[in-house]
């Protein structure tokens, strides 16, 4: 069996990141006779320099015919004042393939926890999801628009697109500690009054499922307080994106984390939660994790190549567990030598 993967490497590190992650893609076909047909596309900042537009329609052509897509990262100053921003692509690539349910697991094992800013029996042990719902609210909502002296965004949200979000978080929460923590500012905003109110429904269809409401105020300080008590968090677009970046550093880096992206059918979009890191781009410091981990989510939730993701996350944690640690977690290991490391493990040990 063949595997069609769209790439999209993007720009920044995005690229760096990418050849981390098709590298060991690449060694996990060799030890497990696994076959991968990657096309590769230019996307965000390169779409707009290769064909005068962050989604060309040939990009999205081979992302909608894929088995999955990875994308490494989008944006940088070049593009900051152009009539289209690379993020622009970005947002109407989710549109498109209606990735609604985005995925952004935080994990800190107790090998690792050390290497986290706050205290280590703090993060010991934080283990959960943010389920960020994706292609709705103030991102896309119309009106909008600014000039000198005004501007407008707009938040909307439907019960149709609040429960098939809430549906997703209950799901995932059953397969884990049974709880989800909804997040939302229901004490002012109107779309968070009907996003409580949803939520509440599903919840009664999860009699096994404990449901919390927390407002994302509180919510971005108990993240940092009492990071174990959460299991699957559900929270709407713009917040999903602030308090997930918060969780990342729980970590020790935003560079860690990976995140899945799905629709209701078709192809996964797979992808690091951070951006193109302009100030570190081309100096081979990057943090491949968040690309490997993205990934062995690939293959674990769009090809069911369960054991050669189990693998892949094992490489990848003795490398960090052997001291290989790039800059941002306080090491000195390139990009490229980390990613060489685990293609070592990966391929047992050569
Ligand atoms: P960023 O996420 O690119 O970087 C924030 C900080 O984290 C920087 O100091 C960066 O060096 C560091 N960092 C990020 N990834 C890292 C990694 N893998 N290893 C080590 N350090 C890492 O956010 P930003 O600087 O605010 O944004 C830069 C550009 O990226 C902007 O154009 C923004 O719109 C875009 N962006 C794109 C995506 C995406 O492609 N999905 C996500 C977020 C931001
Ligand atoms: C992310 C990014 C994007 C978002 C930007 C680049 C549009 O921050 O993937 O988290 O806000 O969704
Ligand atoms: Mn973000």
């Amino acid at each position: 069996m063949t595997y069609h993967i769209t790439a999209l490497p993007g720009d920044g590190i995005g690229p760096e990141i990418m050849a981390s992650g098709l590298e060991v893609l690449e060694a996990l076909a060799q030890k497990f006779q696994l076959d991968f047909k990657i096309e590769t596309h230019p996307f965000g900042g390169a779409g707009i320099d290769a064909l005068s537009d962050p989604l060309p329609e040939t990009t999205l052509a081979a992302c909608q015919k894929a088995d999955a897509i990875l994308l490494g990262a989008i944006g940088g100053p070049k593009w900051d004042n152009a009539s289209k921003r690379p993020e622009q692509g970005l947002l109407a690539l989710r549109k498109a393939l209606g990735l609604f349910a985005n995925i952004r697991p935080i994990q800190v094992p107790n090998t690792i926890a050390h290497l986290s800013p706050l205290k280590k029996e703090i993060v010991e042990g934080t283990d959960f999801i943010v389920v960020r719902e994706l292609t709705g609210g103030i991102y896309f909502g119309e009106p909008k628009h600014w000039d000198e002296n005004s501007a407008v965004d707009t938040l909307t949200y439907t019960a149709q697109e609040i429960e098939r979000i809430a549906v997703q978080a209950f799901n995932l929460a059953k397969t884990r500690r049974n709880k989800v923590t909804s997040v939302d500012k229901a004490n002012v905003l109107a779309s968070s009054k009907l996003w409580r109110q949803v939520v509440e429904r599903v919840a009664t269809r999860y009699p096994e499922v404990t449901l919390e409401h927390l407002y994302v105020d509180a919510a971005a300080m108990i993240l940092i307080q009492r990071p174990t008590t959460f299991d699957v968090i559900v929270t709407e677009n713009m917040f999903g994106d602030i308090l997930s970046d918060e969780a990342s550093v729980i970590t020790g880096s935003l560079g860690m984390l990976p995140s899945a992206s799905h629709p209701e059918s078709g192809p996964s979009l797979y992808e690091p939660i951070h951006g193109s890191a302009p100030d570190i781009a081309g100096q081979n410091i990057a943090n491949p994790m968040s690309m490997i981990s993205s990934v062995s989510m690939m293959l674990r939730q769009s090809l069911q190549l369960f054991e050669a993701a189990d693998y892949l996350d094992k490489a990848a944690s003795e490398t960090m567990e052997a001291g290989f640690l790039t800059k941002d977690l306080g090491g000195n290991t390139s990009t490229t030598d980390f990613t060489k490391e685990v293609k070592k493990r990966v391929k047992g040990g050569e």
